[in-house]
């Protein structure tokens, strides 16, 4: 497998590791793990709920893994377990979601959509990186949702600039679990408004490629700490409060791999 030329997008302008937590003007990455929880502790430290998920997850097992593999994580990714780790964070939106997802799994999506108390409202065949094609679906936990216009044959940063010129409202945070090297970060770092992305993402040099990409478009990155910091909002899920040992410190319960 040909190793990414991740120097070319700016993965190896800031030093980012697992666990950290950066900030582009009011935008806000951390490099984390939406299996471990990271979304969560990131959704707690921003300080408020989504209004928008706009997400380009792994298509399928495989795909998971890869990533993991590449992110120096490597191990086997249950997809089921996967999605049903991914969607409770997506399902945190107010309003819109909008999934990309390849063919092989629209449907078991969809499904688990409904199944875990949303609604798949409609999808659209788009591609991906101009010539992988999949499906772009929007869907709603809360019954409020834009009206988007048809997506169909977009590519890239302009299918998210897309939804969100349709269904964006000035302030609004829009987060993606899966930031990738910044395609929604991106359409919202250029939206008129104050808009404010938050985003995770697994490998610290995709990260780093991100911050790169909003740095030309929004000015100065800083580091602001580390998502496994003790924090007064930091609101794990109760199910993992009760697993944790008194013993155990924000830092060994909760850290990035
Ligand atoms: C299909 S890519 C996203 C592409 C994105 N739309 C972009 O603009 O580049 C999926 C991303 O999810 C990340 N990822 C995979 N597993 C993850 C996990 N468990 N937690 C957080 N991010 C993960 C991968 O590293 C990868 O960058």
């Amino acid at each position: 497998m040909t190793e990414f030329d991740y120097a070319r997008h700016g993965g190896n302008v800031f030093p980012v590791q697992p666990g950290e937590v950066w900030t582009v003007d009011r935008h806000m990455l951390a490099c984390g793990d939406l299996e471990l929880g990271d979304g969560q502790r990131l959704l707690a430290l921003a300080g408020s709920a989504p209004d928008i998920v706009y997400s380009d997850p792994p298509w399928g097992g495989g795909n998971a893994a890869a990533f993991r593999t590449k992110a120096g994580v490597p191990r086997k990714v249950d997809f089921d377990l996967f999605l049903r780790r991914l969607l409770p964070l997506v399902a945190s939106a107010k309003r819109d979601v909008f999934l990309e997802m390849g063919d092989e799994h629209t449907r078991d999506l969809v499904a688990l959509i409904g199944e875990l108390g949303g609604r798949a409202l409609q999808a659209w065949k788009i591609t991906y990186y101009r010539k992988n094609p999949c499906w772009l679906i929007q869907a709603s936990w809360h019954g409020q949702h834009g009206q988007a216009p048809d997506m169909t044959g977009m590519d890239d940063t302009a299918t998210p600039t897309a939804a969100f010129e349709a269904v964006a409202r000035p302030g609004d945070v829009i987060f993606d679990p899966c930031t990738g090297l910044g395609c929604t970060a991106d359409a919202v770092a250029r939206l008129p408004g104050d808009c404010r992305f938050v985003g995770l993402e697994l490998h610290p040099k995709r990260m780093s490629a991100t911050l790169t990409r909003l740095r030309g478009i929004r000015g100065e990155v800083k580091l602001l700490g580390r998502l496994a910091d003790p924090h007064p909002t930091l609101d794990l899920p109760a199910a993992q409060r009760r697993q944790r040992r008194p013993e155990q410190t924000e830092q060994t319960s909760t850290g990035s791999p």
